[in-house]
């Protein structure tokens, strides 16, 4: 089986950075994380892709004269670890159309609710504000319009009555846990296949036992 080559790119802690390089040990999974990059050589997530013996790289995107020149820098970092797949993983920089364009259904992201509601930043506190009952997370096919694209994967939680945004976010990222190496496996497999908005499992190819859909966690 050959195992495509993923980019996992973060900012900071890399906590799915993490699950992703957990899930991909399994001789069966059909990714390898061949680079993990960050626009913050600072970030966290970094020292722990480091000690797996992970490729790491850093392009400070405050050192560049813009978007466009950044992302020359990362296509050739991109290039040089010949990578086919890439994961954003709590990467907080705006790519822009035509990086995502090039990279059209080779680019997912992790969003921590349950899309199209809550696009943007602090998505738990505004669910909390408007007493939504469920709440969750979603991998999705990155496109040029911010938080849009075919959906791969979602999980859904139960809001509880005493949540806070900090004990709602803590349920939801152990389900974003979950679903990403689910969903990166789907991709990787190159049996997903993309209709408009809509994603589903090519049925005459299916070998890899992907998606496990998590319960909703009604603690
Ligand atoms: C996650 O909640 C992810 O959904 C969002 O940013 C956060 C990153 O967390 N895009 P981590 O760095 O993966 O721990």
């Amino acid at each position: 089986m050959s195992r495509k080559r993923v980019a996992i790119f973060i900012s900071g802690r890399g906590s799915n950075m993490r699950s992703l390089v957990e899930a991909a040990k399994a001789p069966d999974y059909p990714a390898e994380i061949a680079l993990v990059f960050s626009n913050r050589p600072e970030a966290e997530g970094l020292a722990f892709a480091k000690a797996q013996g992970i490729a790491t790289a850093a392009v400070d995107h405050k050192i560049h004269a813009g978007r466009d020149e950044f992302e020359k820098s990362v296509q050739i970092l991109l290039d040089l670890h010949r990578v086919e797949l890439i994961c954003l993983a709590g990467f907080m920089r705006l790519l822009t159309a035509n990086f995502v364009r090039a990279w059209e259904h080779r680019l997912i992201n992790i969003h921590p609710a349950l899309l199209p509601a809550y696009r943007g930043l602090h998505t738990h506190e505004r669910a909390l504000a408007d007493g939504v009952k469920i709440h969750g997370c979603t991998v999705h096919f990155v496109v040029p319009e911010m938080d849009q694209g075919p959906i791969i994967a979602q999980a859904a939680v139960a809001v509880l009555d005493d949540d806070t945004s900090d004990t709602l976010a803590a349920r939801v990222l152990k389900q974003e846990h979950l679903i990403y190496p689910a969903a990166l496996a789907r991709v990787a497999s190159g049996k997903l296949k993309i209709s408009g908005n809509r994603t589903y499992d090519d049925a005459s190819t299916q070998d890899f036992s992907p998606l496990r859909v998590p319960e909703i966690d009604d603690v």
